[in-house]
């Protein structure tokens, strides 16, 4: 058997109903900024129960640009985490603000604890990651921000859709931002990505960066980027973002059958707490496992395409050499790149494929458990 990570082919088998609406828009020539962009960001902004949402280019996009919207560069201070995809602190680093890391809890989420350790008068923002679709703790963080007068950007790229008791993520600091890259819970055929808002204001200043700074075909406020949603991306993303609701809901029973599965070989495989107030989306189904490396190439070999989320912390990238910071700056952090590994758990997953994993899982043990007494 195989149990691929990409769920692509499965997901898109009705490529012809997709089809036929991109068709639409292009007998309509509604390119740029069209109607479905416009559909998307208010049924995007229902969502996750927030008044405003910009559909631009990417989710990358969207991190940058909301840290320029809150005017924040050169000479100032990003809290984040070091375990997230590179594109987090790619964004705060390409607006000329400084990168400044805070170890993970548990949850593979930023410690609230250690925000007062980091905080220097040019601190400016936090940009908590939501790694995995598992929330950070957000009402702890906004109150930290809120204390100390800082900006908070949330990185739901992985989140669509999660919760903290009923709040979905994206609505508790001043922007959410979220990607619609094909390997996201919902995806489109390309790049696409989406900020969310409670403030006008801020909507505003998003819509003019994300378009050149045009108020109208020919009059420009300020300068800003190209970075719209693509209209065609929008049709993709309009005709799955009804179904988020149930494809969460069956990467959340996956997750449970996994979790059950797995907590039977504690401590060889740890499963975090989860926590009941918390929706968690399960992007990826991410666990601690004793002989990771042996673990995941065995997977490999018996047709289950497991992965590492992420094997190099950020600060340990040569990217962010010039950052100053060293192997053991980070201890949690670096522990769990030594030991977590991601299963597939996407929403086409069957029953056959997540039982046939659970087996191997546990006959990896078993043999390293006999060869140990051997
Ligand atoms: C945590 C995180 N932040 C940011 C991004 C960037 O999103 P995009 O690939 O749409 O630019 C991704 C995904 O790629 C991500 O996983």
């Amino acid at each position: 058997m195989r149990v691929p990570f990409s769920y692509l082919s499965r997901q898109f088998a009705d490529v012809d109903a997709y089809l036929e609406a991109i068709r639409e828009v292009v007998v309509r020539g509604d390119f740029t900024l069209g109607a479905a962009v416009a559909e998307f960001e208010q049924c995007f902004a229902a969502l996750c129960q927030v008044p405003y949402a910009i559909g631009v280019n990417s989710g990358t996009d969207a991190l940058f640009l909301s840290l320029k919207a809150l005017d924040i560069g050169p000479g100032d201070e990003v809290i984040t985490v070091p375990n997230t995809f590179i594109a987090t602190v790619g964004a705060i680093v390409m607006t000329g603000a400084r990168p400044v890391f805070v170890d993970v809890n548990e949850q593979y989420t930023l410690d609230v604890n250690r925000l007062e350790g980091v905080l220097t008068p040019r601190t400016k923002a936090i940009v908590p990651v939501h790694l995995t679709g598992n929330p950070a703790d957000m009402p702890a963080i906004m109150a930290f921000a809120r204390r100390h007068g800082l900006y908070v950007v949330e990185d739901a790229a992985q989140a669509i859709f999660a919760a903290i008791d009923g709040q979905p993520v994206g609505g508790w600091g001043d922007a959410g931002c979220f990607s619609l890259h094909p390997l996201k819970n919902l995806n489109v055929w390309g790049d696409g990505g989406v900020i969310v808002t409670r403030s006008a204001e801020l909507a505003e200043r998003l819509r003019l960066l994300r378009n050149h700074g045009l108020v109208t075909r020919d009059e420009a406020r300020c300068f800003g980027y190209n970075s719209r949603l693509d209209t065609i991306q929008a049709v993709v993303a309009n005709r799955l973002l009804p179904q988020v609701p149930a494809l969460t809901a069956q990467r959340i029973a996956h997750a449970q059958r996994l979790d059950a599965a797995l907590a039977e070989l504690a401590p060889l495989i740890t499963i975090p707490p989860r926590r009941p107030n918390v929706r968690q989306v399960f992007h990826t189904y991410v666990v601690q496992a004793a002989q990771r490396d042996r673990l995941l190439a065995y997977l490999r070999q018996q047709g289950i395409e497991a992965k590492v989320h992420y094997p190099i912390p950020l600060h340990l990238q040569a990217a962010a050499a010039h950052l100053g910071y060293r192997r053991g700056d980070f201890p949690v952090c670096e522990a769990q790149c030594q030991r977590i590994i991601t299963l597939p758990v996407h929403q086409h997953l069957s029953a056959a494929e997540l039982e046939y994993m659970v087996h191997h899982v546990h006959r990896f043990y078993r043999r390293h458990a006999t060869a140990q007494c051997a």
